[in-house]
């Protein structure tokens, strides 16, 4: 059995984390801890657990074998690297950090512990994404030469929509706040799509050439946020397959979060097809589908799988799923974008060393 605390108990948490842990056989809920101790309180009257008053109180607790860091961005790295040094495993929302220095910290926590640190990339357990893993591998598709992937919606207003206990409603849209969230529509959904491609392809990203813009959300005040809202970007892996990735918070009609991959013998369509959750059509004129799970979206949560994987790899002791290079590339491609951007000029990644400020 896994002791679980859980650090940040906002939306995520509430949603997906502590839900998904409530239901896991292996998992038992410890205690919570947020800079807004209400919110602690009211998933421990829902789910069990105590609520602790301080951080180092909760690291002390050796009823705690693990913790899921669900704080807002640039919280990760920190909260990370203390939690493994007081000794527990841990899962950690994405982005994994906010720069490449503070993932290669965790990282350096990681093995210095012992312990297990995973990234919630939860893209990589839908059914559907697993099985084209393992279909591309096969070569269901031949070789893969080139995809296009996206991760669209209208943005995070309704996600960080709050109704406090007089009915009122509140908005923490700290997905807006620079000095908070640090990166916008690509730390919230380009990360993601980023590790998947690098996953479904076992491939490493390796030149990004971006246009990373700001179109339409604004600050109460009337002006458009510091933070973008949409991003166009260009990818090289180090197989030699290109691709595109679109993200954007200004999707005002249904989600897109499909990905299409090419190859020398066929389409794999990913999330696309309205009716089966994996459409191939290969160059024989072959028709072949697969009926798994349905993209979960905001208002639509589903088990994400991550944390079922996170509790069977502590309790295997397997942690082949644990953060490492990769998930640091995945930043730094994400940053790359920026850079690429700013200087209108395709980045490669290994000549690029951000400056952590950035
Ligand atoms: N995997 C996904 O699909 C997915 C979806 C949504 C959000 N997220 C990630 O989850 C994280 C949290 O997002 P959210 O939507 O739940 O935000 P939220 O604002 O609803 O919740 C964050 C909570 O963390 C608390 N907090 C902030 N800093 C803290 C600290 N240092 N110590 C303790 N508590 C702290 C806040 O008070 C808040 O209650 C973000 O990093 C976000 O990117 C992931």
């Amino acid at each position: 059995m896994t002791g679980i605390g859980i650090i940040g108990c906002g939306r995520i948490a509430q949603r997906r984390h502590v839900p998904e842990y409530a239901s896991h056989q292996k998992a038992r809920l410890v205690g919570y801890f947020d800079y807004m101790p209400e919110r602690g309180v009211a998933l421990a009257r829902t789910y069990g657990g105590r609520v602790y008053r301080t951080l180092e109180e909760l690291f002390a607790d050796p009823a705690i074998d693990a913790v899921s860091i669900c704080a807002a961005n640039n919280a990760h790295a920190d909260l990370t690297v203390q939690a493994l040094e007081a000794g527990k495993h841990v899962l950690c929302e994405k982005p994994m950090a906010t720069t490449v220095e503070d993932c290669q910290r965790m990282l350096r926590a990681a093995e210095k512990s012992g312990k297990f640190l995973m990234i919630a990339q939860n893209q990589r357990y839908n059914t559907g994404h697993m099985r084209a893993k393992e279909l591309i591998a096969q070569g269901a598709i031949g070789t893969p030469l080139t995809f296009k992937t996206s991760f669209c919606h209208g943005g995070p207003e309704n996600w960080c929509r709050y109704e406090n206990d007089d009915g009122e409603i509140q908005r923490d849209i700290w997905f807006f706040d620079k000095n908070v969230a640090s990166m916008g529509a690509m730390a919230d959904l380009g990360i993601h799509k980023v590790d998947l491609i690098q996953y479904l392809l076992d491939d490493e990203i390796t030149e990004v050439t971006a246009k990373i813009l700001t179109l339409d959300k604004r600050t109460s005040d009337g002006n458009l946020i510091e933070l973008e809202d949409n991003a166009l970007c260009i990818y090289r892996m180090s197989k030699n397959i290109y691709g595109t990735m679109t993200v954007s918070w200004t999707n005002y009609g249904s989600e897109d979060n499909s990905t299409v991959i090419f190859g020398t013998k066929g389409v794999m369509r990913l999330y696309e097809h309205p009716d089966h959750t994996i459409a191939i059509s290969t160059d024989r004129g072959d028709k072949i589908f697969y009926d798994l799970d349905v993209m979960m979206t905001n208002e639509d949560q589903r088990q994400s799988g991550v944390i079922r994987a996170f509790v069977n790899a502590i309790e295997k002791g397997d942690y082949s799923d644990a953060a490492d290079a990769r998930s640091v590339n995945a930043l730094r491609a994400v940053l790359a974008g920026f850079e690429s951007s700013r200087e209108d000029r395709t980045i490669l990644l290994r000549d690029f060393h951000p400056d952590p400020e950035n």
